[in-house]
């Protein structure tokens, strides 16, 4: 079986955004629309990707890092032009090489490997990833052979009254024969210096007509779902796609098992894997790379973001990043976990709480306004009302240690390093900056005087009592 490689074009604009980053930066379910497509080219198992760069070329370098090969556009001369860019990488890799859009995040592996299967099948030399829709104004037409192969791709530019009625479009995605593409695109220059188009650009669509002058099969592979065309112009419809992406996810879930009483503002983004019986309630976003376990209940207004939740965990109007949660553990509400933590099973968090990379251990409670910063906490805890770690000094953040069954005072400030052992007190009020041993009370405050009768002295104004 001969290679695969993929070629992605992003040197667009898209003027219409209005923004100083390339169109295929914007983001669908807070991932950018170059992610979708390349994340679909690997899940089809090809590694060897080219990315074509121009406009905002910084913002793709940044955004890809060594994660895909590029190659720069500096003119922006159409989307052949766009594939020549990339004539090296093709040359050097050979095999079949997929064309597609970086702007049309909702193509998947199904159909890239479908395509290619039909490719191989049918024995073309290209084979054009196409949709049936109602509305196909603005795309390519597919302008088919009586044999059902492919015979030329027309813009809706340059397309007749009858080719105009055609509702096959070319969603910009295409299979080719590496060698036949490559010697394609040099004729697709000559074609630009006799003039033909009526807009002067190098039309990767007319790689197809070159192709079949030489004898060889042009094919077309319709997609299932019509939304593997889809793509944005400017930000409402960018709004559109969110909306179809995130309904998606929603009853690909609901269908798991998880409930959803109530969509309004529920985001659950792809890679998310939530358990059944878990309800996600309103104005909950979960980024990234997250799990959350069974019989959960998530929200409302939550955030949960490249974080691991057990079952049977309660996560109201709270936010939680780069953390793990354990079983039965009661979360919010305003609650902030911060990267690094980890919450233990049955802990209780909040209302009014920040942990920040901190080990809280099982059963331990952290009820009300308290910040925990490098911290490792043991088990069966109690912290009282507005405790805080004073974890860093200025220039340098130390840890503090509260062993298991600790019992912390009231407004007790924990100035780090510093240690409490199992099962030790500290009395409210305290600022505490020596360790605490085993089993002991520590006092850290002044001792409370009474003077009688001082209003009476000092204050002769004060009303009577
Ligand atoms: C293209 C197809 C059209 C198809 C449609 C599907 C051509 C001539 N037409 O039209 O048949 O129905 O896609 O969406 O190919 N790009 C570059 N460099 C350029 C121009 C474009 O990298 O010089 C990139 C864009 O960033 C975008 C992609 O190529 O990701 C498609 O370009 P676009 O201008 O949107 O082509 P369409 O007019 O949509
Ligand atoms: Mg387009």
């Amino acid at each position: 079986m001969s290679k695969k490689i993929a070629v992605i074009l992003a040197a667009g604009e898209g003027t219409r955004m209005k923004s100083k980053k390339p169109k295929a930066l914007a983001q669908v379910l807070f991932s950018p629309m170059i992610d979708w497509v390349i994340g679909a080219v690997k899940n089809s198992g090809i590694e060897d990707i080219c990315v074509i760069k121009g406009f905002g070329a910084e913002y793709l370098d940044e955004h890809l890092g060594d994660s895909c090969k590029t190659a720069l556009q500096t003119e922006r001369l159409g989307t052949g032009h766009a594939v020549m860019q990339a004539a090296d990488f093709i040359a050097q890799n050979g095999g079949d090489v997929i064309v597609l859009n970086g702007d049309a995040p909702f193509i998947d592996s199904d159909t890239i490997e479908k395509a290619h299967a039909l490719h191989i099948e049918q024995g073309n030399a290209v084979t054009v990833i196409s949709a049936q829709i109602d509305d196909p104004t603005g795309y390519g037409r597919i302008i088919r052979e009586s044999d059902g192969s492919v015979s030329k791709i027309v813009e809706q530019r340059d397309a007749t009254a009858d080719e105009l009625l055609v509702k096959e479009v070319n969603s910009g995605a295409y299979w080719f024969e590496s060698g036949v593409l490559l010697t394609a695109l040099k004729s697709l220059d000559i074609k630009r210096k006799n003039g033909e188009n009526t807009k002067k650009e190098f039309y990767l669509t007319d790689a197809l007509e070159e192709i079949k002058k030489s004898g060889l099969r042009a094919g077309s592979y319709t997609a299932q779902s019509s939304d593997i065309i889809l793509g944005a112009n400017d930000r409402v419809q960018l709004l559109e796609l969110n909306e179809l992406a995130r309904k998606r996810e929603l009853e690909k879930h609901m269908r798991a098992g998880v409930s959803v009483p109530c969509a309004d503002g529920v985001v659950i983004c792809p890679g998310a894997k939530i358990g059944a019986d878990t309800v996600i309630m309103p104005n909950t976003t979960i980024k990234g790379d997250s799990q959350i376990g069974e019989g959960c209940i998530i929200g409302p207004s939550s955030l949960v973001e490249d974080s691991v939740i057990g079952n049977g965990v309660s996560f109201n109007s709270s936010v939680c990043y780069s953390s793990k949660i354990l079983d039965g553990a009661d979360i919010g509400p305003f609650v902030r976990v911060r990267p690094g933590s980890v919450i233990g099973a049955r802990a209780h968090v909040g209302n009014f709480v920040e942990v920040k990379n901190s080990n809280i251990g099982d059963g331990t409670k952290i009820s009300h306004l308290s910040y925990i910063g490098d911290s490792d906490l043991g088990t069966d805890i109690n912290i009282g009302c507005g405790c805080a770690t004073a974890n860093y000094s200025g220039n340098k953040k130390s840890r503090t240690v509260i062993k298991d069954g600790a019992f912390i005072g009231c407004h007790t400030c924990l100035v780090a390093p510093v240690s409490i052992g199992e099962n030790a007190y500290t009395a409210a009020g305290s600022t505490i900056t020596e360790d605490v041993p085993d089993n002991a009370l520590a006092v850290a405050r002044s001792r409370q005087s009474v003077k009688a009768n001082w209003v009476k002295v000092k204050q002769p104004y004060k009303r009577k009592v």
